[in-house]
């Protein structure tokens, strides 16, 4: 029998609950962690939500439930969470199914999220926990193809080409069909505003706003070899330091996993003395990040207090804690305190909470059981975000930012960065812009590579991501002395290192300058819900060339980013509406155009908007060094878009004065009365401008409120 959703209420502006049947209780919404933002319901929205809700039809049937939600013909759909394979996502089929290494555009993700957004200015949040099936306009119902005939839509002529033929599988009247295991109904909550950014917006406030990490989570970040003993990880601290390579954190690996593979949160005989090592580090300016996994070994210290906590099954040979439930969060939350946080460790990569389908199965199965009465199904679907919100919770004062590889829905307040151990250049790049889309951050990681070419140029794209990040796991030499991996852990340095140790400090030094910029961009993802990276089509849904765009992405408001791949040596760029300056030539180029730039190794394209004002801090080795406060500010066209600057401490109360409208803060305005001369700054000196540089003006104003 189909109904319709049997009860429909505004929640937020612009936001409306509807449900159908009998809904799960186990799911994102009922085990959500954090609160809906408070900026959600002050933030008014004055039309109509253009999707038309009341026509969403709901069906109960013997495999679960399913819904159709229609769709038109022009509009293009975005979303699902982190997706590797595709951008658009209209005509597909599409199972949110945790994966580590997924193998096509099927959804099979690290962190796939049952939301999506139109850009008829609408997005769709399906309330479920459970492996859902979406075809987006790619499944036609009977009904439906039948009046495509009668209207006389369908075109029953023969083709004549492939093309042709092609064509008219993708049915432009079918609806959007979602199959939910299972559930005997659901939940959907609908989020809508002007454009498809502010449903995205939306999203993000309702799951709390994004998170802001601490400055120094917006450094440069290393990550050591995984066999590296406390001496190793001394030594490579220290040749960074000699090297003059930009790092504000450093990972490596406690060795806590057994033979078999399960931790035991102990430090390896590796680390004799962890403390000095991170007294060490820390005299040095390093943060330190551990590796780690949530699956404990049955004789660890940890275990017996998990025992009636955890799953039916092992993930790992180890117990598969139950993060669904307060006790277990606690007491993993309170051990990582204990052990690590409080002897001066500042975050976590948490690996292996995904899943395997493809790799020999060494996660827990879908069948299993949990004490809180999730099923693995659904457990796989919730483990990576209740698994970051624990170790954020072992943070009390300072605030963490860290690595995770697996993520759902309503992930924005998590301080984590996915990755993956995938390494397509493309698809990292792909990824990056599709995290913005459903509340998620993304490393495009740099291990080794191919040659000097392709290290370079994604070392480019890292350090305009949320975590600019070298994972060196299975390398011994930093990859600017040796790409290759064989030669660089037989110790043979490259035989232009120096070139491109030089070339490589450049660009770390450029994301060093660009941390205020990053910083402003964070704050803005926590109060208005703002996605820091974004791909064109969020900022420009009615532009064609803008929505098709796979490889250019936006940082903050006013930089654009077009990464170039090793073998370019020219590349097609798309400038959006309005002007644009080259960052490094400060040329002012038309928008509503393609260009063509020859692109030198040492640079990688960046544009700035016409009237930004980019706060470039100096470049120093770490965030903490104060010398990079003072700014060179670049003024760019009428500099109409002001920019601020936080005086964020990275701790929790920092971001409760970020929440409270109490965090001291600088706001850069540029005013045509002013001249140059009238700096006014007052109270504390968190930031001092050095230099400004104006691009095609010639007046600005400092001012510190
Ligand atoms: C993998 C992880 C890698 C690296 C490796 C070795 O599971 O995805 O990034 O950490 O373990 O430790």
């Amino acid at each position: 029998m189909i109904i319709q959703g049997s009860s429909m209420e505004t929640i937020f502006p612009g936001v409306v609950r509807t449900s159908y049947g009998t809904p799960d209780t186990l799911t994102p919404i009922h085990l959500r962690q954090y609160p809906v933002s408070p900026r959600l319901s002050a933030w008014n929205c004055d039309i109509a939500c253009p999707l038309a809700i009341e026509e969403i039809q709901f069906r109960a049937t013997s495999r679960g439930c399913e819904l159709q939600i229609p769709l038109c013909e022009d509009e293009e759909l975005y979303g699902f969470g982190l997706q590797f394979y595709g951008l658009r996502q209209r005509g597909q089929k599409k199972t949110l199914r945790v994966n580590a290494d997924a193998l096509g555009n099927t959804d099979d993700s690290h962190a796939p999220v049952p939301f999506y957004v139109s850009t008829r200015g609408y997005g769709i949040l399906v309330d479920t926990a459970r492996y859902a099936t979406f075809y987006t306009g790619s499944a036609q119902p009977l009904a439906s193809l039948l009046r495509q005939k009668t209207d006389g839509v369908a075109d029953a002529t023969q083709a004549r080409s492939a093309e042709e033929l092609y064509a008219s599988v993708r049915p432009s009247s079918a609806p959007l069909l979602v199959e939910i295991p299972v559930a005997a109904g659901v939940d959907i909550y609908v989020f809508w505003g002007e454009e498809m950014l502010e449903a995205v917006q939306r999203y993000n406030l309702f799951s709390g706003g994004g998170c802001v990490p601490p400055r120094w989570g917006l450094g440069m970040w290393y990550r050591a070899r995984s066999d590296f003993d406390a001496s190793q990880v001394k030594q490579l601290a220290d040749d960074l330091r000699a090297d003059a390579m930009p790092c504000d954190v450093l990972g490596f690996e406690p060795g806590w996993q057994t033979q078999v593979y399960p931790c035991s949160f102990e430090w390896s005989t590796r680390f004799p003395e962890p403390k000095t090592l991170l007294e060490d580090l820390k005299s040095e300016g390093f943060r330190v990040n551990l590796w780690t996994h949530a699956f404990t070994h049955p004789a660890a210290p940890l275990a017996e207090s998990l025992r009636e906590l955890s799953g039916d099954y092992g993930g790992f040979k180890g117990l598969v804690p139950d993060f669904a439930l307060p006790r277990t969060r606690e007491i993993i939350a309170s051990h990582h305190r204990k052990t690590h946080v409080e002897a001066g460790v500042s975050g976590y990569k948490l690996d292996e909470c995904d899943n395997s389908d493809y790799t020999g199965g060494w996660s827990f199965p879908e069948l299993s059981r949990f004490p809180s009465g999730l099923d693995g199904e659904q457990m796989h679907s919730m483990l990576g975000a209740l698994y970051q919100k624990t170790i954020d919770e072992a943070f009390e004062t300072e605030r963490t930012y860290g690595a995770v590889r697996s993520s759902g829905a309503l992930a924005s307040p998590l301080p984590f960065v996915l990755y993956s151990d995938l390494y397509d250049h493309r698809v990292f790049v792909r990824a990056l812009l599709n995290s913005g889309f459903s509340g998620l951050l993304w490393t495009p990681e740099v291990r080794d590579a191919r040659d000097t070419e392709d290290l370079i140029r994604r070392i480019q794209t890292t350090i305009f991501s949320a975590q600019a990040l070298i994972n060196a796991w299975y390398i011994a030499l930093p990859p600017w002395k040796q790409h290759d991996t064989d030669l660089n852990n037989a110790g043979t340095w490259a035989e232009d290192w120096q070139q491109t140790t030089a070339i490589c400090r450049d660009l770390f030094s450029l994301r060093m300058q660009l941390v205020p910029y990053l910083q402003s961009a964070f704050v803005r993802y926590r109060r208005e819900g703002l996605p820091p990276f974004r791909a064109l089509a969020l900022d420009y849904p009615h532009d064609d060339l803008a929505r098709a765009c796979e490889d250019q992405w936006l940082v903050g408001n006013d930089l654009m980013v077009a990464p170039v791949f090793a073998g370019q040596s020219e590349r097609t760029i798309y400038l959006p509406q309005g002007d644009w300056f080259d960052f490094w030539s400060g040329e002012r180029l038309s928008g509503n155009q393609q260009i063509n730039r020859a692109v030198p190794l040492e640079t990688i394209p960046v544009f700035v908007r016409d009237g930004a004002i980019l706060p470039l801090a100096q470049p120093t080795l770490h965030t903490d060094d104060a010398a990079s406060r003072a700014l060179d500010v670049r003024v760019y066209g009428d500099g109409r878009h002001s920019a601020t600057l936080w005086n964020d401490d990275g701790s929790r109360d920092g971001l409760a004065a970020i929440d409270a409208d109490t965090c001291g803060s600088l706001q850069l305005n540029w005013s045509a009365t002013m001249q140059q001369e009238d700096v006014i700054v007052r109270g504390e000196t968190f930031y001092s401008v050095a230099s400004w540089q104006l691009f095609n003006q010639s007046r600005c104003k400092y001012l510190f409120s």
